[in-house]
């Protein structure tokens, strides 16, 4: 479920019709991995729209993901990006990320990316001890791991950087935790780091599961 699903069923059927026609190569992918296992967690049209006009209205270059999967949110960063742009992704499903390699190698825009198979915080590491800079970052791995993650890219970003987070209302759960969801409590306190974070400026968006859009240089900064 989707915090679509929260507003009803026919402003979820509104905002699906209304979204901008997905740009081919995504279309094809989605259809492609319908099958995969867990393919429920391709972003949706919706969100990849979103994120790619993010980058376009930014005119981000360097661009960084943390949860590869299949691809999907990979390509539509990657469309978006100009000629000259880059992406770094990581994840740690050696068969979904080679799912992703072989539609990649297929297109042009594939050439801006570069996928690792590693955890998320081993390419962190990597990153910070080589200084590497970016100007965007795509946050949807493990949930748990997301204030460690927010702080290891604050770091890493330009300023002016934006950091993306996915799955910020968790189906709308994180309002009221439910007892013994404790991807709900991890979320829902994420959220409160970042509101009291003046370092950032940050929004929660309702848009797919919920998007958190940070950017770096708030009071001070
Ligand atoms: C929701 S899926 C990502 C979906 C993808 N962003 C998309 O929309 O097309 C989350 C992914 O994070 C990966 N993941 C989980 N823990 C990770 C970690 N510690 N480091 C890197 N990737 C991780 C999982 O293997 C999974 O493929």
């Amino acid at each position: 479920m989707s915090i679509q699903a929260l507003i009803n069923q026919e402003m979820a059927s509104y905002l699906g019709q209304s979204a901008e026609v997905e740009p081919e190569p995504l279309r094809r992918l989605r259809l492609a991995s319908r099958n995969v296992p867990n393919a429920r967690w391709n972003l949706n049209p919706h969100t990849c729209n979103f994120l790619r006009l993010l980058i376009r209205l930014t005119g981000a270059c360097r661009a960084l993901e943390l949860g590869t999967f299949v691809g999907c949110s990979g390509t539509a960063i990657a469309l978006a990006l100009p000629p000259e742009g880059t992406l770094l992704t990581c994840d740690v499903n050696p068969a979904a990320v080679g799912f992703a390699r072989k539609f990649w190698a297929r297109h042009q825009f594939g050439g801006k990316i570069e996928s690792r198979i590693m955890p998320a915080l081993e390419l962190l590491d990597e990153l910070t001890s080589e200084e590497h800079r970016f100007d965007f970052a795509f946050i949807d791995a493990d949930k748990p791991n997301y204030p460690v993650y927010f702080e290891r890219i604050l770091a890493l970003l330009n300023p002016g950087g934006l950091m993306v987070f996915d799955n910020v209302l968790w189906h709308g759960r994180v309002a009221a935790p439910p007892v013994g969801d404790a991807y709900a409590a991890a979320l829902a306190s994420f959220n409160a780091i970042l509101r009291d974070d003046r370092r950032v400026e940050s929004v929660l968006v309702p848009i797919g599961d919920g998007l958190a859009l940070i950017r770096k240089g708030g009071e001070g900064i």
